[in-house]
C-alpha cells in the first residue's frame, strides 16, 4: 500500500495547519497505521509536539522539510519510512513559489483550516482560488477540502465561505469548535485521539468526518469530493468576491 498524504495549509497563519495535522496524526497512529508528520515550518511546531509526546505512546515519525540551515541534510532530514501509511504535511503560513510547488507535487488531498473572522474567510476563498489556478489542483487530481476551525458558537459567518465552496463542488467538511481541549493536546504532545474519551468527546466527533475524508480507504465516498459537473470554473485572475448572491464575484 502507498502512502496518503494529506497536505494542511492556508497562507494565512494561526489558522489551526498544526492542530489540523497533529490530530490527525493522533488519529491515526491510535488506530495502529503507521503514520508520519513532515513539518515545512521552520517554527517546527509539529516538530515540537512530536518531541513532547512519551515514548508509550503510539509512535509518530517525525520529518523535517523546513529550508535547510548549516550542517542539515535536507534530503536526509525530510526522508519518510516507507512503510507509512498515512503523511500529514503541516506547512508554513504564505508558503509560495518552489516551496508550495513541492508542498504540492507531494500530496493526494488538501486540507485547508480557516477561522471565522470575515477577513481569513475572504483570504481563504482567494487562496483555494490560486490552489485550484495556479497550483492545478484538479488537474492533479488533489482532493481539496475546507475546515472550519475556532467556532465559538452558529456563526452565521461561514455561510458565504459555504456558498462559494458549494459554487466549485468542494466541502467545507467539519466545525471545529475553540475549544481548551486543543489547547492542552498542543502543550502535551498529546492528541484528542489519546486523551481520556470522556475528556474529549465533542471534540472526537467533530473530529470524525475529517478523518474519515483523510482516509479514503474507510471512507469510499471521499473520492467523489470534486463534485466537476456542478462545479463553477474559476479562470479569472481577480480576487474573489464571497459576498451577495454570486459566490463568484459577479462577473461572468
Ligand atoms: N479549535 C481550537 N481551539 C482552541 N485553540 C486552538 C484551536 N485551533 C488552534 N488553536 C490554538 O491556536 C494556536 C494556533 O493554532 P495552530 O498552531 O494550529 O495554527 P497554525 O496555522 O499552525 O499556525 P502557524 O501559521 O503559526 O503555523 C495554537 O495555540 C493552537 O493550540
Ligand atoms: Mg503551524
Amino acid at each position: 500500500m502507498r502512502t496518503n498524504t494529506t497536505l494542511v495549509i492556508n497562507s494565512k497563519g494561526g489558522s489551526g495547519k498544526t492542530t489540523l495535522a497533529t490530530n490527525l496524526a493522533s488519529c491515526f497512529a491510535t488506530r495502529g497505521v503507521s503514520t508520519a508528520i513532515m513539518d515545512y515550518d521552520p517554527q517546527g511546531s509539529s516538530l515540537n509536539w512530536l518531541r513532547l509526546r512519551s515514548v508509550a505512546g503510539p509512535r509518530i515519525h517525525a520529518a523535517n522539510a523546513a529550508p535547510a540551515k548549516a550542517g542539515r541534510i535536507r534530503s536526509v532530514d525530510m526522508h519518510v519510512p516507507a512503510n507509512t501509511r498515512q503523511l500529514l504535511v503541516d506547512a508554513p503560513a504564505g508558503a509560495s513559489g518552489v516551496l508550495l510547488q513541492e508542498m504540492l507535487a507531494r500530496a493526494d488531498a488538501i486540507l485547508i483550516p480557516v477561522p471565522p473572522s470575515s477577513i481569513d474567510i475572504h483570504a481563504t476563498a482567494n487562496f483555494v482560488r490560486d490552489l485550484l489556478i495556479l497550483g492545478r489542483v484538479r488537474t492533479r487530481s488533489i482532493r481539496l477540502a475546507v475546515v472550519a476551525n475556532r467556532v465559538r458558537s452558529a456563526m452565521p459567518v461561514y455561510q458565504p465561505l459555504e456558498r462559494f465552496l458549494g459554487s466549485l463542488g468542494l466541502p467545507l467538511l467539519a466545525r471545529i469548535r475553540d475549544s481548551e481541549v486543543y489547547l492542552r493536546a498542543a502543550e502535551t504532545g498529546v492528541g484528542i485521539y489519546e486523551m481520556d474519551p470522556a475528556e474529549a468527546a465533542a471534540e472526537l466527533e467533530e473530529f470524525a468526518p475529517i478523518a474519515d475524508w483523510v482516509d479514503p480507504q474507510r471512507d469510499s465516498a471521499a473520492a467523489n469530493v470534486f463534485d466537476l459537473p456542478r462545479a463553477r470554473r474559476i479562470d479569472r485572475a481577480g480576487p474573489v468576491s464571497i459576498t451577495g448572491s454570486n459566490s463568484l464575484g459577479g462577473k461572468p
